[in-house]
């Protein structure tokens, strides 16, 4: 017999690892919708082209894709930026303005694995389309940082590094590297993770003389205040200044730093850029975000600014993971229903049928058992409660109600027992 194992990068999610996931996903939702984002999805396959044109190198050469039986390139979906563009594009006369949408897509990207990155993962993109100004940049931030709060994390584990593309393109221009083409960009945000070494060589072989070269592959290095006394910055640093008197506004003050080494590698971003990190170093990127004013156009709409970010939930989970905060999120079966021998099962079945009814989440043993076996399973399901029905009891018309955490029983009728597990107080 053959036997299959998972792909490398993927996960299996057996109940206890997709009750944390759901328990995230959830955070998240909430935090969106507070923020006033509304839910949108896209397909997973998209056009091959619709990433190859927009994503840049890097995301490119991890695309997963394939030509289908109508000979169409189609790519798994490595991102939901594009997605997001073309669904906003095709419609963007009719949809009133700003549009403010969030999706948590199921996305693909032939990465190595290793701590934090798989080749199958989510992220949580929230989006804002129809503001040109840092309001909506800070708007995003903001709910950024919020969505890992919710998750139980403060200033302690994590920080937000922020820059803006605008600034960088001056400082570029000052070493000599006019209007650059978008792999400079993707050159520049590895060097973190890659050394300056092998981007001296690609700068040199992109054909960037030595010496911009050499300062241009200093931008990790440089002050943050030499960087902003550069002398061609001008309404860039007044947009800096703004965007920082928003985020302390919204109380995120601690948890945001300008950085001049932010860049990001995709080739859509046009203006602020920002990338949430775990304080302590140890883990790769939790969140990558930025303005994408052109991509709109780019992919037959009209002209629309926009800014948004992905946060993976892998990173996310492996931080929570190593500081101790991974919740223990239990099942939702509230109560357990045990008939007492088999001739009790109809009636089990009907108590079961009235709780569910009333919202009750509620569960009972499929196959005849001992009590006791019965009361281990119950527990097991972490049920607030059990009841037995055995022969009394139908006669009786009133139930044993059993709290799983106590011990204690007491005699109660249905409706007194839905009392109890929804209002928590006897009936
Ligand atoms: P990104 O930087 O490619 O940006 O991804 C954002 C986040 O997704 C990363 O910081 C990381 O947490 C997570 N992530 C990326 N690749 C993997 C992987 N292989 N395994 C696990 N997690 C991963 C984007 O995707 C942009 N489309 C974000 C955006 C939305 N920009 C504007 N709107």
């Amino acid at each position: 017999m053959t036997r299959f194992d998972r792909l490398p990068g993927t996960r299996d999610f057996y109940p206890d690892e997709m009750r944390i996931r759901r328990w995230i996903e959830d955070r998240w939702r909430e935090v969106a919708l507070r923020y006033g984002f509304e839910e949108y999805d896209a397909p997973v396959i998209e056009p091959l082209g619709l990433f190859t044109d927009k994503s840049g190198e890097e995301i490119v050469e991890q695309i997963y894709s394939f030509v289908d039986r109508g000979d169409r390139h189609i790519a798994l979906r490595p991102e939901m930026t594009p997605s997001l563009a073309r669904m906003v594009a095709a419609r963007s006369q009719g949809l009133s303005k700003p549009i403010k949408w969030f999706s948590i897509p199921r996305l693909f990207r032939y990465e190595r694995p290793q701590r934090g990155r798989f080749r199958e993962f989510w992220q949580l993109n929230l989006d804002i389309l129809g503001v040109a100004g840092v309001e909506a940049d800070a708007e995003i931030m903001a709910a950024g940082v919020d969505a890992l709060r919710a998750c139980g994390l403060n200033a302690d584990d994590f920080e937000l590094r922020y820059s803006d593309r605008r600034l960088l393109d001056a400082f570029l221009a000052e070493a000599g590297v006019e209007e650059p083409e978008p792999w400079v960009y993707t050159v520049l945000d590895k060097i973190p993770r890659f050394g300056i070494k092998p981007a001296l060589e690609s700068f040199v072989k992109g054909g960037i003389p030595a010496d911009s070269a050499e300062r241009i592959a200093d931008l990790q290095m440089i002050d943050r205040d030499e960087f902003m006394g550069l002398p061609n910055l001008g309404e860039h640093r007044d947009r800096m200044a703004q965007l920082r008197s928003y985020l302390d506004a919204y109380g995120v003050g601690d948890f945001c730093r300008f950085d001049p080494g932010v860049v990001r590698g995709l080739a859509y971003y046009t203006g602020v850029v920002f990338e949430m990190y775990d304080r302590k170093g140890e883990l790769r990127a939790i969140c990558g975000g930025g303005r994408y004013d052109d991509l709109l156009e780019n992919v037959g709409g009209q002209t629309l600014p926009a800014a948004g970010f992905g946060l993976g939930e892998a990173v996310l989970i492996e931080l929570l993971e190593a500081r101790d905060r991974l919740p223990a999120p239990s099942s939702r079966c509230e109560v357990f229903v045990i008939p007492v021998s088999a001739d009790d099962r109809r009636a089990a079945i009907e108590v079961l049928t009235q709780l569910r009814g009333a919202g009750i989440a509620g569960d009972l043993a499929l196959t005849d058992q001992s009590v006791a076996k019965a009361l281990k399973r119950a527990a097991q399901a972490s049920a607030r409660a059990a009841i037995l029905i055995g022969e009394r009891e139908r006669k009786g018309g009133h139930l044993t109600f059993r709290e799983l955490d106590t011990g204690n029983e007491t005699t109660l009728s249905v409706e007194q027992i839905i009392a109890r597990l929804i209002y928590g107080t006897p009936a």
